[in-house]
């Protein structure tokens, strides 16, 4: 029976996850642990304003376990040698170098810690892979354990399907839950620890590579929708189809599903990117290159997307933007998330800053320290970081809506319509502005999926 955990890893996934795993499983004592003393003190701190990760409903949880079933420390040994189980949290970038570079995960980290738990653990212990991995990374663990420890170990991958933004009820409601492996006791005792709060029914067993496999192909399929739907926004700027009535008819059909079919300006996230490339590396290896072109097209056109958005901006603002103020809504790659990693935002930012704008960014959670560090190279005394809506408004000529933050739901654009210089554009790259409204403020908008005609 299970009774100590360790996860290696406290971020976006081993943060969260343990705190709910924790608050279910009153009985189970976790030790969540990470080389990197400030994020573990950002976890220890007991103000939930501080926590190293902004996610809605974490906060009241975390207040719940921490120091009593749940602590966060940077003992990596210790915590190790005292687990019966150890999940691997760690992050897998794209690598940036050698063989593979721009394309195969970066499974350094994966290695260190797979090194680290053959090193310190003790009798037998269950290692579960929760980090996203390429198929068949179970292997690669097996062999570092048997040729680096004499203990004995059974192999599971755990992957996570949170989204961030709504990780919470995501974990603590969760689709299901998957489980692989080839040792059916590990899978069980595993299984009986998601039992604490999870439907049976929601707990799926697979073998270890349809685990492994399965992770990178959900991510993939949602990534290759949001690519899908974003070609026909265009097709419905340029023939007088609207997006919402596209997107409502085919969505109406049980088979597609409404789900994932919001066109905007390219996906952002830290993850579908490096997930598309990795498969897309793992198919080129198996000798499949027509696997990978296809994958290859779902990352062309996502750059296509981002692309699009600042040359629609340029054409419409005469073809120039030097001397001209761009108020930009929204950093994060989606709301309700302070997270920039792979943000369309920092693409299309760069595209305007590199034709001339003067930038004025606007987001209610991104630190002004976040952007910078994003538009590092870029002109860097031609952007401000704004909180404050007036002033990024005042004297633009168009703002550019990024992220869909329920606050720009309610601007008043007949003020705003005011600060602005004329003729003044928005830009709404992902259809939720009232077009009626700043059409009367005497603004021109722009409207993803419906151009600038309605
Ligand atoms: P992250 O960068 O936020 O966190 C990873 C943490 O691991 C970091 O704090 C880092 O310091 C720590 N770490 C790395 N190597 C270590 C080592 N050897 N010893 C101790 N600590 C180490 O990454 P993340 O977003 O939590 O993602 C982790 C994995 O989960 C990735 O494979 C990712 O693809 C996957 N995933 C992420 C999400 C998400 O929403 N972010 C969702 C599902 C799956
Ligand atoms: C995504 C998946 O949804 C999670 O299941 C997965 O666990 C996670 O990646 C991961 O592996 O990291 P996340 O990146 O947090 O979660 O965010 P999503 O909600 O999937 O959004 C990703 C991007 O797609 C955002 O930029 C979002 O704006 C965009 N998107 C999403 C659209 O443009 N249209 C849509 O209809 C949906």
């Amino acid at each position: 029976m299970t009774n100590r955990i360790c996860c290696i890893g406290a971020g976006y996934v081993g943060g969260p996850s343990m705190i709910v795993m924790a608050d279910s499983c009153p009985g189970v004592e976790i030790n969540v642990v990470d080389h990197d003393q400030h994020r573990i003190d950002g976890w220890n701190n007991l103000t939930s304003s501080h926590l190293p990760i902004y996610e809605p409903g974490l906060d009241s949880i975390h207040q719940r376990v921490i120091g009593k079933n749940l602590h966060f420390t940077t003992d990596v040994e210790t915590s190790i040698k005292n687990a019966d189980m150890v999940f691997i949290s760690v992050n897998t970038p794209t690598k940036s170098y050698g063989l593979g570079a721009g394309e195969a995960a970066d499974l350094t980290n994966i290695e260190l810690a797979a090194r680290k738990i053959a090193e310190c653990s003790k009798g037998f212990t269950i290692v579960v892979e929760r980090s996203t991995l390429p198929v068949r990374t179970g292997d690669v663990l097996r062999r570092i354990f048997q040729k680096n420890s004499n203990e004995s170990f059974s192999i599971l991958s755990n992957p996570e399907f949170m989204a961030e933004g709504t990780a919470v009820t995501d974990l603590v409601h969760p689709d299901r839950v998957l489980i692989g492996g080839h040792d059916l006791d590990a899978v069980e005792e595993l299984a009986s620890i998601y039992q604490h709060w999870v439907p049976e029914e929601r707990i799926l067993r697979t073998n270890l590579w349809s685990a492994e496999l399965s992770k990178l192909t959900a991510n993939a399929f949602l990534a290759q929708r949001v690519s899908s739907v974003n070609t026909i926004a265009a097709v419905c700027e340029a023939s007088g189809a609207h997006i919402g009535e596209v997107v409502q008819a085919i969505g109406g059909d049980r088979r597609i599903g409404s789900n994932f079919l919001k066109a905007g300006p390219g996906f952002g996230g830290s993850c579908f990117r490096k997930d598309i490339l990795n498969l897309i590396y793992i198919s080129d290896y198996l000798g499949l290159p027509e696997v990978s072109a296809y994958w290859r097209s779902v990352i062309f056109i996502n750059d296509w997307s981002r692309k699009r958005i600042s040359q629609i901006v340029i054409q419409k603002l005469f073809s120039t933007l030097r001397g001209k103020k761009i108020a930009i809504l929204g950093f994060a790659f989606k709301p309700l998330t302070n997270d920039i990693r792979e943000s369309s935002a920092i693409q299309i930012c760069k595209d305007l800053l590199m034709e001339g704008a003067f930038l004025s960014i606007h987001d209610p959670l991104v630190s002004a320290e976040s952007v910078r560090d994003a538009l590092s190279g870029s002109f860097e005394s031609s952007f401000v970081c704004s909180h404050d809506l007036t002033s990024a408004f005042m004297d633009a000529d168009a703002a550019i809506l990024l992220t869909d933050w329920p606050m720009y739901l309610e601007l008043d654009w007949n003020l705003l319509s005011k600060l602005m210089r004329s003729p003044a554009w928005i830009f709404d790259t992902r259809n939720v502005l009232q077009r009626g409204e700043i059409e009367s403020a005497g603004i021109n908008i722009w409207t993803i999926g419906y151009g600038d005609i309605y």
